[in-house]
C-alpha cells in the first residue's frame, strides 16, 4: 500500500453510496429488518452507536462546560397541558392532501405539482381532498384506560423540559441571567414525508440550549450564539464550503419566534436545515405561567427589575448530525498502483478524531501465537484509554482499508521484527505515512496524535 499516492479525490455523490456503507460495516440498520422494516426508523450498531456517543459527547461538552450553560434530561412524557401551553396541539401541524385516484397522501406546502398546478405529485390527477391540519404529535395513553383523560404526547422537541425546569434549575444551580440549559433527548413527530435515511425520521435525538436573556439583549446573544455554532460544527471538522446560514422569512418563522435562522449543510440531496437557532422571545415562559398559574419571571438583584427573560434556542437534530458528520468525512482517493498499473480506490472516512469511533487497530501481520501474546497485551493496554479494535483475519492489505472504512486514525502492525526490537509500525490513516514506534511509546504517539489533529 505504501507505493500509491492517490492521483484524484471523489467525495459522496450520492446517499445510496453511504447508506450502504453504513449497513455493511455496521454504523446503521434498518429498524426491525428481519421483519422487512418499518419505515424511516433505523438503528444504529455497534460503530454507529458509538459514533453517536461521541457526537453528543462533542456537542454536551461545547453547552456545558461553559460556565453559563448548565445541563438537563428531561423525562419524555410531560403533563399533556405542556403542550396546550406550548401551542404544540394547535399549532404543531402540517396541512395534507389525500389523492382520491391513487391515495398517495402529501403535504401541500411542500410539493411542487401541487403548490404550481394543484395536481396529485404521483400520477397527476386532479381529483384531491381538500387540505386539512394533521398534528404531528404521537399520542398515547397513560395507565390502564384509554379515555380522553388518560391521553399523553410523545414529546415533538425537547425544549418544553428546559422551560417547565426553568424555575426550579435557576434556584438550584444559582445561575443568575444570562444562562443557558442544555439537553439531549428524544423527540417523536409524525411526519407526513419521512425519508433520507436518517435526515428525516419520526423518531430522533434532539441536542437543543435555551439561553435566558434579559429583554432588549436578546438580538445581541441571538449573534453570539449562531457565532457559537459555526464555530462548532468547525471545530468537529465539518468543512465549511459545505455549510451555510439560511434566514427564515416572516411567513417560515415557527409559531413561537421572533427570528430564525437555519444552519444548512449540502447534503447529497441538496442544502438542508441541519440547524436552528431562534430567538423565542418571552412566548414560552408567559405561556406555561398562563397555563400553570406559576410565575416564571426573574428578578435582576442589580436593577431591582423583574422580567420575563427572552430565550435564544439552538437546535440540532442527533441523527442528522451524525449524518452530516458521516457525509463530509467520506472521500474515495483513486491512484495507480505502481506495481500492477490497475487503478484503485481508497474509500476513507476522515473523521475528526474526537469522533471517529474506532481511535486505533491492533493488527498482528500473522495469526501466530508468538505474535498473538504482545499484541493482544498492546490491545488491552491501549483500551485503557481509548476505543480499540484488533483484527488479525486477512491479508494486511484489506485490514488496512477496512480500517480507512470506518475512520480509524491510526493502525498498529505488530510483526516478527516486534519480538526483536519491541517496536510496532504506526500507520496514520490520512497520509499513510508509517512510523516505527517503541511497544512502550504507542499509547503516548496515539493520544498525542489524536490531540493535535488537524486536517
Ligand atoms: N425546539 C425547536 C425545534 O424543535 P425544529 O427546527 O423543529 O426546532 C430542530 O427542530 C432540529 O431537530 C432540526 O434542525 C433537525 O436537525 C432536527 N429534526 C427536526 N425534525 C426531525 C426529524 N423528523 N428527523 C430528524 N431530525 C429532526
Amino acid at each position: 500500500m505504501s507505493n500509491q499516492s492517490s492521483d484524484s479525490v471523489k467525495r459522496l455523490q450520492d446517499l445510496a453510496t453511504m447508506v450502504s456503507l453504513a449497513k455493511r460495516r455496521g454504523f446503521v440498520f434498518q429498524s426491525s429488518e428481519i421483519y422487512g422494516g418499518l419505515n424511516s426508523c433505523w438503528d444504529y450498531g455497534p460503530l454507529g452507536a458509538q459514533l453517536k456517543l461521541n457526537v453528543k459527547r462533542a456537542w454536551w461538552n461545547s453547552m456545558v462546560r461553559r460556565d453559563d450553560v448548565v445541563g438537563l434530561d428531561a423525562a419524555i412524557l410531560m403533563h399533556p397541558t405542556v403542550w396546550k401551553a406550548s401551542g404544540h396541539v394547535d399549532g404543531f401541524s402540517d396541512p395534507l392532501v389525500d389523492c382520491k385516484d391513487c391515495k398517495t397522501r402529501f403535504r401541500a406546502d411542500n410539493t411542487d405539482s401541487y403548490i404550481n398546478d394543484k395536481k396529485c405529485p404521483n400520477c397527476g390527477s386532479k381529483n384531491l381532498t381538500e387540505e386539512r391540519k394533521f398534528n404531528l404529535m404521537f399520542k398515547t395513553h397513560m395507565g390502564p384506560t384509554e379515555d380522553a383523560g388518560a391521553v399523553v404526547y410523545l414529546r415533538p422537541e425537547t425544549a418544553q423540559g428546559h422551560y417547565v425546569n426553568y424555575e426550579n434549575i435557576l434556584t438550584s444551580s444559582r445561575k443568575k441571567i444570562p444562562f443557558g440549559i442544555a439537553a439531549i433527548g428524544k423527540s417523536f413527530r409524525n411526519e407526513i414525508t419521512p425519508g433520507n435515511f436518517i435526515f428525516r425520521t419520526r423518531e430522533f435525538e434532539q441536542m437543543e440550549m435555551q439561553y435566558f436573556v434579559k429583554p432588549g439583549q436578546d438580538a445581541e446573544w441571538y449573534e453570539k450564539w449562531r457565532e457559537a455554532r459555526w464555530t462548532f460544527y468547525k471545530k468537529i471538522g465539518i468543512r465549511e464550503e459545505n455549510l451555510r446560514w439560511k434566514p427564515h422569512g416572516p411567513d417560515e418563522l415557527a409559531h413561537y419566534a421572533k427570528a430564525a435562522v437555519d444552519v444548512q449543510y449540502l447534503f447529497p440531496f441538496g442544502w438542508q436545515e441541519l440547524e436552528g437557532v431562534h430567538n423565542r422571545g418571552d412566548f414560552d415562559l408567559t405561556q406555561h405561567t398562563k397555563f400553570s398559574g406559576k410565575k416564571l419571571d426573574y428578578f435582576e438583584e442589580a436593577t431591582k427589575e423583574r422580567y420575563v427573560p427572552y430565550a435564544i434556542e439552538t437546535a440540532v437534530g442527533c441523527d442528522r448530525l451524525v449524518l452530516v458528520v458521516l457525509c463530509d468525512a467520506y472521500r474515495e482517493e483513486i491512484s495507480v498502483d505502481e506495481e500492477s498499473g490497475k487503478p484503485d480506490t481508497r474509500v476513507v472516512l476522515g473523521f475528526h478524531p474526537d469522533l471517529a469511533p474506532v481511535k486505533a487497530a491492533v493488527l498482528p501481520l500473522s495469526k501466530k501465537a508468538e505474535l498473538q501474546g504482545p499484541s493482544m497485551k498492546l490491545r488491552d493496554e491501549l483500551a485503557q484509554e481509548f476505543e480499540v479494535q484488533y483484527d488479525d483475519s486477512q491479508s494486511i492489505g484489506k485490514r488496512y482499508r477496512r480500517q480507512d472504512e470506518i475512520g480509524t486514525p491510526y493502525c498498529i502492525t505488530v510483526d516478527f521484527e516486534t519480538l526483536n526490537d519491541q517496536k510496532v509500525t504506526i500507520r496514520h490513516r490520512d497520509t499513510m505515512k508509517q512510523d516505527r514506534v517503541a511497544l512502550t511509546e504507542v499509547s503516548n504517539y496515539v493520544a498525542a496524535g489524536l490531540r493535535n489533529f488537524s486536517k
